[in-house]
This record gives structure tokens, C-alpha cells and sequence, in this order.
């Protein structure tokens, strides 16, 4: 077993073990990748102060999510299809999340159900929204998420329609998984993941079951979700879904400060100032270039977390700097998924965590709440 000592390890295990098509699905960003690569490079160039001579002795990186403390000051992102990165992946990403003390946050694009996901772990997750066409079917997941005790709803808003991304449609991405010569060529390499993924109950939509029309007759799985998003979600329906869901709301994928104000004014509890992670609008500029100019717009009156690119504690610990309270991670967990199954997923967490704790106390920080821009280096 290799020695992991940050994310980009748990990348590379996850790669070697994990089918082709599903681990570029993870990986890939939309068209160009450009904004996929802006997210990660931007927030390594931002600069830290290197600060001496501060008792940086009994650091903190705990704080507190929508009123519950938490861990560190991140939430695992919703991620379409964990379950074909490791059988029961949901269950098991939640699990460790819930172990590490934050919170897991279900995609709808889940292979897991809802339910499955309430059994297997006897805790409250949070839920993502996405609206569909389908309006009474976008009621009944809300009605599923309220019934399986969901302490939090995260409605997405940056995928009306999909961007899309080159690679599903060179693998010919299916769900369920589909053998083809040139996925077994690639499959008969991996035998742990064939083994574990495809001789697990679950292979397809869990939240979608009896929902896909014809199953056997889609060839990837672009072309199905194309056509099952509404294009015509508007804020109106933000109201509609606070009404209908009437707990704690956040709203992900603001990226422009016009979009900020409305948001701050719709009654929400937080925004997460996403690009959802390059894979929609390419050329969108990167989410943390985006952050400063929305946490200084409303910051004061509503919480703003925020994610994209954060592959090490020490992005996280810059994120915070420019005023997100907290961030969203995506990738980086779902490598560790993909490496090791729920040991990966804690690992990732634990590595993060290290590391932020770590910067803290070389940039002077004991209490990570505390982050502000005075520990960038301006240059
Ligand atoms: C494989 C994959 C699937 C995703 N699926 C969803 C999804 O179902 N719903 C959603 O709101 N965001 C989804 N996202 C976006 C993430 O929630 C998050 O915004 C993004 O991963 C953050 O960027 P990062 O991966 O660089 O941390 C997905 C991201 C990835 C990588």
C-alpha cells in the first residue's frame, strides 16, 4: 500500500483502481477545462504570510455549520454517482463524514437512495436539489428528504442545462455501467473495482428508480440527463422550494455578485459560490477569484461558504481567508472514495485537516474562524 501524503496520492490510487469512464466522469471538467484549471492554480498562487514569534500553541479549526459544530470548516459536496467509485460509495462517504464530525451531502444523481443512505447510516445528511422538469417529482424528493430527517436541503442552481464534458462522451459513459470491448480491455486491469462495483446492488440512479423510462435503451448518460433538468428554474421556484421544504436552505452555485444580492434576499441560509467545479460554464471565472467580491457584498447577510479547487488544507485555509465561512470539497474526497472506500474518504479528511491546522499555525492563526486576508500576502 503506497504511503499517501496528500490528495494527489489518493488521485493517482484512485486512478489505477477505478474503470476508466467513471474516474474521468470524477476528474474531467467541461469543454476546454479551462475554469476546472483556473479553480485549482488560482488558489495556489495566492501567497501566505509567513509569520514568527506568535504562541500558536492549542489551535482550533472547529466552527459551527447552519448552527451545529463541526470538525473542521467543510462539507462534503454533492457528487452524482459515488456509488459506482465504490459499492455502497453514499453510505460510505457519509459515514466517515459523519465519524470526522461534518457534514455529507447526497447528490440527487445519487446511486444510493435517499433511503438507503438514512438506513445505512442511522444519521442526518444533508440533501441536494436538483429541479426538475417534473415538478410534482422535484415535491416528492423534497417530501423523501424531509421524511428521512435531512438536516439541510442545498438547492443547485448552476445546472439548467448540462456543459459538457468531452470524456463521458468518448467513454460513452452509461448508467448502469455498460461492458464494451473497450471498457473491458480497461475493466480486465481493474478486477477490485469489477468485483466490488458490479456485483453490488446498486449500479444506477437510486433517487430516479422507476422514474428512467427505458433503461436499455440510453447510450450514455448525457443524453438522458439533458433532457430531465428544467432550463426554466428561476428564483420564483427558490421561494417555492423554501415553502415546500421550510428547513435550513442553501443555495449552490452563485458565482456573480448581481446573483449574490438576490440570493441574500431569498430567505436562504447560506450560498456556495461554486462553478460546481468546472464542469458547467467553461470560461466561467474560477470560484475563488469570484469570492472576495461577493463575501464583501453579502457576507454580513448571509452566510457564504464556497468550493472549487481545493485540493489541500492550505486552499482551504485561503478560501476562508477571502471570506468564505466554509467550503464545499468534491474531488478530493472522491478520490479517496475511489482508492479505498471509507478509509480513503477519512483519509482525505484527515490529510486536509493536518494540513489546514498545520498553515494555521505557520501563518500565525490559532482559532480558524479568525482566517481574514491578514494572513495573504498581497503582492
Ligand atoms: C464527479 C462530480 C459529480 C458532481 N455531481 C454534482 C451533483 O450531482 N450535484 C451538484 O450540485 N454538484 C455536483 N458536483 C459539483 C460539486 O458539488 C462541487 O461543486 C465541485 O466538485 C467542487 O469542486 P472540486 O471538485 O474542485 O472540489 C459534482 C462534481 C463532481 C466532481
Amino acid at each position: 500500500m503506497p504511503v499517501v501524503t496528500n490528495i494527489d496520492d489518493l488521485r493517482e490510487m484512485a486512478r489505477k483502481r477505478v474503470a476508466r469512464a467513471i474516474f474521468e466522469y470524477v476528474d474531467c471538467g467541461a469543454y476546454t477545462e479551462c475554469t476546472l484549471r483556473a479553480n485549482r492554480a488560482e488558489i495556489e498562487a495566492i501567497g501566505l504570510r509567513q509569520r514568527v514569534g506568535i504562541d500558536v500553541d492549542r489551535r482550533s479549526t472547529k466552527t459551527t455549520l447552519l448552527g451545529r459544530e463541526v470538525a473542521m470548516p467543510v462539507a462534503l459536496a454533492p457528487v452524482g454517482l459515488l456509488g459506482l467509485n465504490w459499492a455502497n460509495g453514499e453510505i460510505l462517504a457519509a459515514r466517515a463524514a459523519h465519524n470526522f464530525g461534518i457534514p455529507f451531502t447526497l447528490s440527487t444523481m445519487s446511486i444510493c437512495s435517499i433511503e438507503d443512505v438514512a438506513e445505512g447510516t442511522g444519521k442526518p445528511f444533508w440533501f441536494q436539489l436538483y429541479v426538475m422538469r417534473d415538478r410534482g417529482f422535484a415535491a416528492s424528493l423534497i417530501e423523501r428528504a424531509k421524511a428521512a430527517k435531512c438536516s439541510a436541503l442545498v438547492l443547485t442552481l448552476d445546472l439548467q442545462i448540462q456543459g459538457q464534458r468531452h470524456r463521458d462522451l468518448k467513454n460513452g459513459l452509461a448508467v448502469p455501467p455498460k461492458l464494451t470491448l473497450a471498457s473491458a480491455l480497461d475493466i480486465m486491469t481493474k478486477p477490485g473495482w469489477a468485483f466490488n462495483v458490479m456485483t453490488s446492488k446498486r449500479k444506477s440512479f437510486g433517487n430516479l428508480e422507476g422514474r428512467i423510462p427505458d433503461a436499455k435503451s440510453l447510450t450514455t448518460l448525457s443524453q438522458w440527463i439533458a433532457g430531465q433538468f428544467d432550463p426554466t428554474l428561476s428564483w420564483k421556484d427558490v421561494e417555492w422550494v423554501k415553502n415546500l421544504w421550510g428547513g435550513p436552505l442553501v443555495l449552490k452555485g452563485i458565482l456573480d455578485v448581481e446573483d449574490a444580492k438576490i440570493a441574500a434576499q431569498s430567505g436562504a441560509d447560506a450560498i456556495v459560490v461554486s462553478n460546481h467545479g468546472g464542469r458547467q460554464l467553461d470560461g466561467a471565472m474560477s470560484s475563488i477569484r469570484a469570492l472576495p467580491e461577493i463575501a464583501a457584498a453579502v457576507g454580513d447577510k448571509i452566510d457564504v461558504w464556497f468550493d472549487g479547487g481545493i485540493r489541500s488544507g492550505q486552499s482551504l485555509l485561503k478560501a476562508l481567508a477571502l471570506g468564505a465561512k466554509a467550503a464545499m470539497i468534491g474531488r478530493a474526497y472522491v478520490y479517496g472514495l475511489g482508492a479505498m472506500g471509507e478509509p480513503g474518504v477519512r483519509q482525505a479528511l484527515e490529510v486536509m485537516q493536518k494540513e489546514l491546522d498545520v498553515t494555521m499555525a505557520l501563518t500565525g492563526l490559532r482559532d480558524v474562524r479568525d482566517a481574514s486576508p491578514a494572513i495573504l500576502r498581497v503582492s
